[in-house]
């Protein structure tokens, strides 16, 4: 058969093109414009003649509804058309090519479960010995730098203390952005509190926890996403500033209806101040979505003696 293939992974461009565009780009060297308008998404019948009345064959190869790659086969123009015998052995050809696509597909996704699990034991490492040992040794270089009162080499010890705290904040970014993809899917909702965690971590002097329920990453619209950044990072800047807490817990929950952002710490207690000023800015994002903002006692439980420490609970209608 004198036939030219082009076996195109139209999904899998990485020029950025849009699927259905590269199709149309390719197939243009072989068809004339009307044509290339005519063939839409569908596959033409066999008998099809393109540009220079070539006949013509245009396969799609679909998996999962998902168009992944579209075979074209044409003669030299003014040659016979393709009959419905060349029709079943490309249709063939089409089957072979879609199974070593896939093939080829789960070779990747091995390589990068390999890969991601290797990334992952590098963050275990880094935040299990690197950073504890670290951690340790700023605590003595502290302890000796009290030791020595009003002796000018206390502040040059100082400098050395706030070297290391800097060189954990570092590991802490390493740690996130070589655990990031595995998180979460980059720009998702999820990935960009993870990170405002990330960050107040240096701050705050521990990791605060994080717990996600519910599908958020398909339910908080694009428009709430800068919110709920703003409000944890306010939140756990106050926790930070305020408590003196040696641990917080953020909960982020999307029900059928709200979201729920709560934020625990095991710190001071709100106590009696009436200063208002980056949680007036916490009311003004949620009422600004018809929700609001609460400040009380983390939940007991039951049976236990009220929790020290301070709970805010942020709440928008989804
Ligand atoms: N987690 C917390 N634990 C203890 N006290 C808190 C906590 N969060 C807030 N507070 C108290 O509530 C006050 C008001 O907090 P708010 O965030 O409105 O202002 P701020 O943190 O003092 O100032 P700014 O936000 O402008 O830096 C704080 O000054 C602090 O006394
Ligand atoms: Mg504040």
């Amino acid at each position: 058969m004198q036939a030219s293939l082009e076996v195109t992974r139209s999904l899998l461009s990485d020029d950025g093109a849009e699927p259905t565009r590269v199709i149309a780009r390719r197939l243009q060297e072989l068809l004339d414009a009307d044509a290339v308008e005519a063939l839409g998404a569908g596959t033409p019948e066999a008998g099809a003649r393109g540009q220079d009345d070539r006949p013509l064959m245009v396969l799609h190869l679909s998996r999962d509804g998902a168009e992944l790659a579209v075979l074209v086969a044409s003669r030299l123009p003014a040659r016979p058309p393709f009959d419905s015998d060349d029709r079943d052995l490309a249709v063939a050809f089409v089957g072979e090519a879609g199974a070593a696509l896939e093939l080829a597909d789960a070779r990747a996704s091995r390589e990068r479960g390999a890969l991601l699990a290797d990334r992952d034991r590098i963050a275990r490492d880094l935040h299990d010995h690197v950073m504890q040992r670290l951690f340790g040794a700023g605590l003595t270089v502290e302890s000796i730098a009290a030791g020595l009162g009003t002796d000018p080499r206390a502040r040059r010890l100082a400098a050395v203390v706030h070297e290391i705290d800097e060189t954990i904040a570092q590991i802490r970014t390493s740690i996130f952005q070589l655990r990031g993809p595995l998180l979460a899917p980059v720009g998702g909702t999820r990935s960009r509190l993870l990170a405002v965690a990330a960050a107040a971590a240096a701050e705050l002097g521990f990791d605060p926890a994080l717990r996600f329920v519910g599908p958020i990453d398909a339910v908080v619209p694009s428009g709430l996403v800068d919110d709920l950044a703003a409000v944890l990072r306010e939140a756990l800047s106050n926790v930070a500033q305020h408590a003196g807490a040696t641990s917080a817990t953020v909960s982020v929950t999307a029900t059928g209806s709200e979201l729920v952002v709560l934020v625990d710490d095991d710190g001071a207690g709100l106590g009696a101040t009436q200063r208002r000023s980056g949680l007036d800015n916490l009311r003004r994002r949620a009422e600004a979505h018809g929700g609001h903002l609460a400040l009380d006692r983390p939940a007991t439980a039951p049976g236990r003696d009220p929790a020290p420490g301070t709970r805010l609970r942020w709440t928008v209608p989804l």
